[in-house]
């Protein structure tokens, strides 16, 4: 095996330059619970083979790690539809396998994020099965939104907003006698009715959960769909619109709402009441799909959230000209609001960026995930990393039909016009971890199963046969994490210094502390 290289140590909780928070430019690395390491066998991944493999990603050199969900769920939308958020799956292990996580990471150096998903809950949740039994004015009712439909007997959904996985964003009930009744609002699958943020319930809940979750350790929370808890008054029509697209940056009445502050205000007052030294302060992350990243700002004003994942540079392309404007248009947009500017490239919902930068070859693939991966990691702000990407996986297209489970799948019949939205179980596939057959050591069962299937070609990208090999993927991120942080220039900031460069090429100066850095990407295909 490969002589494994001497790990920079990366700095300890405590280590923090006083003055600066700690998020400020962290890289935090996302872990996808059931694609990570699976230490039961049963082809699923969970809490203890994460914790297993901390080391790794201590040695990789992120500061941080942000779980996916890994509550009680039935997995209609792979753990985003939550029935009980007090309770681990078991699929994943239970409490104290989180709490043990927890603190094992933390003696690592590293911080831990969970996922907190405020927008829906799983139809098995207590209070929506309630809901449903009690029939129509049940007040359990007036957590979600119930609502008679429209037509002569209610047959038509209560209004024409769709859901962002495809068809209707409403399905009907049946009350308790058998009769067709109320419809509910699910913005993604059925399985996900929407809570209602104007029930004073749910508002109560969540702030019971965030102090349970911040109890237990975590340094912070990652906020799903958090620009869709308030629904416009009444719930207007739309009217003509193409498809809600979860990526999307239409102005909508269920997106974006200026209801949604006052919920964050709320939220910032339970963060800060667990301390507010930048060292050790619990932050909260927005996925927040706004039309504009001044919009993005809003949520990160100083009584509002840490940060927001910066979605508008994730939909860039791999080109020089439309990528230097999102990176000024995002320091322009959050140095009002003092917040650090983040940085992402790929995540579990989105083609992995060595497959969407590709131009067709695997080693132009590479190339070009390489180039996007340092100059991410040379913008000021803090960057976001998803598994699997520091292996240099591409995206895994050829899935069969019948293992995929993203929801969205089976809604949108798998592809948008370009072929590619609901279709993300292609990035969500099992690492790669050692050995020359599947599941490559994500499971200690040789052969032993795994949820998706990984292709074999991934023998040669897997962490053993990557490290100690200068050349390979996996070390050039090691080298690019150590340089990030021992760069006085690198990391934190709120401005580049933009240099003339020739069409298709980027070149920025950053300088700090008597040092200076000039990062240079080239986007044409010319070498
Ligand atoms: C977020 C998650 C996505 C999920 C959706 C519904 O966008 O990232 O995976 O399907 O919310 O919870």
């Amino acid at each position: 095996m490969p002589q494994q290289p001497a790990a920079a140590s990366p700095p300890t909780v405590a280590d923090s330059p006083r003055g600066r928070g700690w998020w400020q430019d962290a890289v935090i690395y996302q872990v996808y619970p059931r694609s990570f390491a699976d230490a039961d066998g049963d082809g699923m991944g969970d809490l203890a083979g994460i914790r297993g493999r901390l080391p790794y990603l201590r040695d990789l050199g992120v500061d941080a790690v942000w779980l996916s969900p890994f509550y009680s769920s039935p997995q209609a939308d792979a753990g985003y539809d939550v029935s009980d958020y007090r309770v681990v799956d078991p699929m994943f292990g239970d409490l104290a396998d989180a709490g043990a996580l927890i603190d094992d990471a933390h003696a690592l150096g590293l911080r831990v994020i969970v996922d907190l998903v405020p927008n829906h809950a799983s139809d098995q949740h207590t209070w929506f099965r309630q809901a449903l039994r009690e029939g129509p004015g049940s007040p359990l009712r007036g957590r979600f939104h119930f609502r008679p439909g429209r037509g002569e007997s209610g047959e038509l959904p209560p209004n024409d907003w769709e859901s962002i996985f495809g068809g209707p964003a409403w399905t009907r009930t049946a009350n308790p006698d058998g009769a067709p009744g109320e419809w509910y609002l699910h913005l993604f699958a059925p399985q996900q009715p929407d809570f209602n943020w104007d029930s004073r319930a749910v508002a109560d809940e969540f702030r019971s959960l965030l102090r349970f979750w911040l109890d237990l350790g975590v340094d912070g929370f990652r906020i799903d769909v958090a620009h869709g808890l308030v629904k416009a008054a009444g719930l207007p029509d739309i009217g003509v619109h193409d498809q809600i697209k979860l990526l999307g940056n239409a102005v909508l009445p269920f997106f974006d709402q200026d209801g949604v502050h006052e919920i964050y205000r709320d939220w910032r007052r339970i963060l800060d009441e667990y301390g507010t030294d930048p060292a050790t302060r619990r932050i909260a992350v927005a996925e927040a799909w706004t039309p504009s990243l001044d919009r993005t700002a809003n949520y990160l004003r100083p009584d509002e959230l840490h940060q927001a994942f910066n979605f508008q540079y994730l939909s860039t392309g791999w080109a020089a000209e439309p990528l230097r404007a999102v990176i000024g248009d995002t320091l322009d947009s959050m140095r009002p609001v003092g917040a650090p500017a983040t940085w992402v490239l790929s995540n579990h919902d989105v083609v992995r960026h060595r497959t969407r930068f590709g131009g067709g070859s695997a080693e132009q693939d590479l190339r070009r995930a390489r180039a996007a991966t340092l100059l991410m990691l040379a913008l000021p702000g803090s960057a976001y990393l998803y598994q699997g990407e520091e292996l240099g996986l591409p995206e895994v297209l050829d899935l069969p039909d019948s293992v995929r489970q993203d929801p969205a799948f089976g809604r949108a019949q798998g592809t948008d016009s370009e072929g590619q939205e609901g279709m993300r179980d292609g990035c969500r596939v099992p690492l790669p971890w050692s050995g020359p057959a599947a599941p490559f050591g994500f499971s200690p069962v040789e052969g032993g199963p795994s949820w998706l299937p990984q292709p074999a070609e991934w023998a040669k990208l897997s962490v053993e046969a990557q490290t100690g090999d200068a050349s390979s993927t996996l070390e050039f991120y090691r080298r690019a994490l150590v340089t990030r942080r021992e760069h006085p220039a690198l990391g934190a900031g709120d401005a580049v210094e933009w240099l003339d460069a020739p069409q298709g090429v980027l070149a920025f100066r950053r300088a700090a502390a008597g040092s200076a850095l000039v990062c240079t990407a080239n986007t044409t295909t010319a070498r």
